[in-house]
């Protein structure tokens, strides 16, 4: 569980930050600078890892919204991580078809190959994992994608997930 502490530090955003959150709410009617928030909201996870409560706050001064208008964007959409993340995030698909063939045990290998839980972070900071919804890729389940860059795994097996693994410790922090 992340610390009050943790979930309340403060956040600067930088000029440059900012210059790109001007030249994004630039695209859009003046007044209607709130279609801006899902772009920004990327940039600032980009920055930052995550999307804290405090820059959700700053986004929303920003935007001249509510702060309730950015939690409750942040909080439907998955992509956005309301915690901190490992640099790799293995996102396996846990909707009908991917367990029909295997995808919760897929979820428990990794559970078991990296010592965390669902949403707990590896103690080199390199991974985490979670379960998600359909990734749009059911004919090839068992399925995951890595956030941030999304790059999809498909057909996955035990050796399959092995192998990633590896591969992204040998990659590490590059
Ligand atoms: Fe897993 Fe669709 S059910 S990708």
């Amino acid at each position: 569980m992340l610390k009050v502490e943790e979930q309340q530090a403060p956040v600067e955003f930088s000029p440059e930050l900012i210059s790109k959150f001007d030249e994004i709410v630039s695209r859009y009617p003046v007044g209607k600078q709130k279609s801006a928030l899902l772009p920004i909201l990327h940039l600032v996870q980009a920055e930052f890892g995550w999307v804290s409560v405090p820059a959700m706050d700053k986004v929303a001064a920003y935007l001249k919204i509510q702060d309730i208008e950015v939690y409750e964007v942040a909080s439907f959409y998955s992509m956005y991580f309301l915690r901190p993340q490992g640099k790799y995030v293995l996102e396996v698909c846990r909707t009908g078809p991917c367990c029909l063939v295997g995808a919760e045990k897929i979820m428990d290998h990794i559970e078991q190959q990296l010592g965390v839980k669902e949403g707990e972070v590896t103690a080199d900071g390199l991974f985490s994992w979670r379960g998600v919804e359909c990734l749009a890729a059911c004919g090839y389940a068992p399925v995951l994608q890595i956030a941030p860059e999304y790059t999809f795994y498909e057909n996955l097996t035990n050796e399959s997930v092995d192998n990633l693994i590896a591969d992204l410790k040998r990659k590490g922090n590059n």
